[in-house]
């Protein structure tokens, strides 16, 4: 018997997974009909992108897993019709984008590269670069894609601390959680890393309390979800230089709209939402692998903990 799994996604996610990902599956040696459109009651699996136009899950009657394209689960996660298991995308690929675009924000900052670089009106002014050892750098959240950012700062030498829910332990990393240890996580941070899933107890975690308890100078950078920051708090922040400099990759409305103040402000660069993207080439084989633990009555691999809300 062949699966049939619904590939749930904007049209453009499809010309990049409709060859790679029947392909993978059947790598795994999974039987199996990738397609667009079907009768619900006779789907197995949805592959699912949050903005795609599916937002019933109820007409899913034989439905054993929905598999998340993104990392994000936050526009789904709450959806009352959705009663099976929800995967989300944790994928090699996706971590590795992130580790890089991240070590690449936050070495610019470190070294003020932008100060540095030598245009024709310029004055020479050489110097003696910061090291990293001598660098405070924060990563708030330390699941997939922090503790493997926090890691990798720790190898560059950065004095590196981490934030998360549940306290842990990461080789080179000061690991803190709870209250206390946010606010001693954002007292030491001259650099921080929003890595957090958006929930209810993450929104507008970064507040104007929060930002004053930062270091005078300090660098804000958000790949994690635009909501985790109190946009009015930043802006003041920064225009206060209390906050020496925001980039930003993720914002409460994307694409951000063009009025809006992040745009213009000398102290705030803006990516648009390109931190880490997930790739299909490694994607497809996250989302082969938990179709064939479905098929193989196996556990899935990456399940959102709905109560948590990630
Ligand atoms: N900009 C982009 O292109 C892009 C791409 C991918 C992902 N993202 C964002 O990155 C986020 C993180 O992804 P991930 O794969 O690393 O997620 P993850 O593995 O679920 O890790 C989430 C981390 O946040 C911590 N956390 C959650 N709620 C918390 C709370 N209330 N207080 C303290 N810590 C809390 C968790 O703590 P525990 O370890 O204790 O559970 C965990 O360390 C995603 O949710 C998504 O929003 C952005």
């Amino acid at each position: 018997m062949s699966a049939t799994v619904l590939f749930a996604a904007p049209a453009k996610d499809w010309e990049d997974y409709r060859e790679v990902l029947p392909a993978t599956l059947a790598g795994v040696g999974v039987a199996a009909e990738v397609v667009t459109e079907a009768d619900p009651a006779e789907v197995d699996y949805i592959i699912f992108a949050p903005s795609s136009a599916l937002k019933d899950f109820k007409p899913f009657t034989r439905v054993k897993a929905v598999l998340n394209l993104w990392a994000g689960v936050e526009m789904v996660v709450g959806n009352p019709t959705l009663r099976v298991p929800l995967a989300r995308m944790v994928d090699p690929g996706l971590t590795e984008g992130m580790v890089e675009w991240c070590v690449g924000h936050v070495m610019r900052h470190h070294l003020d590269l932008d100060r540095d670089i030598c245009r024709t009106d310029t004055v020479w002014a050489p110097h003696v670069p910061p090291l990293a050892r001598d660098r405070r750098v924060t990563v708030l959240g330390t699941g997939e894609l922090g503790r493997t950012l926090a890691q990798a700062l720790a190898e560059l030498r950065f004095a590196v601390a981490g934030w998360s829910r549940r306290s842990k332990e990461i080789d080179g990393v000061i690991c803190l959680s709870g209250e206390a240890g946010l606010k001693k996580a954002l007292a030491r941070a001259e650099i921080l890393v929003l890595l957090l899933p958006l929930t209810a107890e993450t929104e507008n975690l970064l507040d104007a309390r929060r930002l004053a308890q930062m270091p005078v100078g300090a660098v804000v950078i958000n790949p994690g979800r635009g909501p985790l920051i109190d946009d009015a708090a930043l802006l003041a922040a920064l225009d206060s230089g209390h906050i020496g400099h925001a980039t930003l990759d993720v914002f409460r409305t994307e694409p951000l709209p063009p009025d809006h103040p992040y745009w213009a402000h000398p102290r705030v660069t803006v990516t648009p939402h390109i931190a880490a993207g997930t790739r299909a080439t490694s994607a497809a084989r996250v989302i082969a692998e938990n179709i064939r633990r479905g098929e193989a009555g196996e556990p899935f691999l990456h399940l959102v903990d709905r109560a948590a809300g990630y």
